[in-house]
């Protein structure tokens, strides 16, 4: 199939999807090291059909964008802590890790390579970058894999749930997404698998997506299937975010939390979230990479909807966060050293 050209692409009405771009990364690690690693044009990974991330699930995966500023540079967020977060993933599934340097290296050249789809300065796009690693090779045992594949490849993206800065409606979910002793800390295919059905529940019933909740008893928000979770307070002096060990460390959560203490003056807490105590915010808001901060309207819980601060108009501390946290992304704020850098 042809590639797509960055000409085809209608930079003001992208969604969350894939594009066939020109490049990808991938490197192969074979008798205990990892290859250089090189740019190719097959979008198809060719593996065995005995490889452990077909059966048993032996894989990982990020995301990260590349931004467009005024002056035309493109630039990464923190892909450093991307790096970090994907080697705590491999770490947890006995995969090998990538090193840092090279981690961002590899992303830097995807970019650079597809340039051109990296979508123009206050189009709202970005382009979103993906990298994976998978156990392959002929190994049907449960036990990890004797060789693996990293991939980088990337995609131009707008607001992944539908009302970007217009807020949506989520639902709480019967099902967990993790176990407080699971995965739900790394960033492994496994949980999204697990999150498939109780998404695909939520979306038929019209919400984003739903809101998981502590596994062992089910009365405290611990995160939504895609993003974290966090509220703004009555008094509008407060920053909450749920604390669990089920939940993944979002690198946009704790921007947030460094942010809204030290350049908007609240203060923050990572602690419990009660879905029953709902009553305590005023603003509540979905964040991560791909979400960025997409306004919580209304949370439905065994069929009482709370609604936070208005279903079609977001609240104005989410607002300045948002134009903070993406200030920095885009370049036209100066953030805390070393966030941003430069492809
Ligand atoms: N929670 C889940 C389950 C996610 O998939 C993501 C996306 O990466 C996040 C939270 C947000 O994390 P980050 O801000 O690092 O993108
Ligand atoms: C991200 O925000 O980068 C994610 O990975 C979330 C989702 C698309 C799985």
């Amino acid at each position: 199939m042809a590639k797509v050209k960055a000409s085809d692409i209608d930079f003001d009405n992208l969604g969350f999807d894939y594009f066939d771009l020109p490049y990808r990364f991938q490197a192969t690690w074979k008798d205990g090291k990892w290859s250089e690693g090189e740019l190719t044009q097959d979008n198809e990974v060719h593996i065995n059909e005995g490889s452990t991330v077909l059966h048993y699930g032996q894989s990982d995966f990020e995301g990260m964008k590349a931004y467009r500023t005024k002056d035309g540079s493109v630039q990464l967020f923190r892909p450093d802590r991307n790096a970090a977060r994907m080697q705590n993933s491999c770490e947890r599934l006995l995969m090998p890790k990538f090193p840092t340097d090279k981690f961002v290296d590899a992303v830097k050249q995807v970019v650079k390579a597809n340039e051109d789809s990296v979508p123009p300065y206050g189009s709202g796009g970005t382009l979103y970058v993906r990298p994976i690693m998978m156990g392959v090779g002929g190994n049907i045992g449960v036990h990890p894999a004797d060789e693996y594949l990293f991939r980088i490849f990337a995609m131009p993206v707008g607001a992944y749930f539908k009302g970007g800065m217009t807020p949506t409606n989520f639902t709480t979910s019967e099902y967990d997404r993790a176990a407080h002793k699971g995965t739900g800390q790394s960033k492994v295919g496994g949980n999204y698998a697990a999150s498939l059905l109780p998404g695909d529940q939520a979306h038929k019933a019209g919400y984003s997506d739903c809101i998981y909740l502590d596994p062992v008893e089910h009365k405290k928000i611990e995160e939504v299937g895609s993003a974290n979770f966090f509220g703004i307070t009555k008094d509008g002096k407060k920053f909450v975010t749920p604390k669990s060990p089920s939940i993944l460390p979002s690198i946009t959560k704790y921007s947030l939390l460094y942010l809204a203490e030290h350049e908007l003056g609240l203060e923050v807490e990572e602690g419990d979230v009660y879905i029953d105590q709902l009553d305590r915010f005023s603003e509540a808001g979905a964040c991560g990479t791909a979400a960025v901060i997409s306004p919580v309207g209304a949370i439905e819980h065994n069929g009482n909807k709370h609604v936070f601060y208005s279903e079609t108009e977001v609240g104005p501390v989410t607002q300045k966060l948002y134009d903070t946290l993406t200030g920095i992304q885009f370049g036209d704020v100066k953030g805390p050293e070393g966030w941003v850098v430069k492809v």
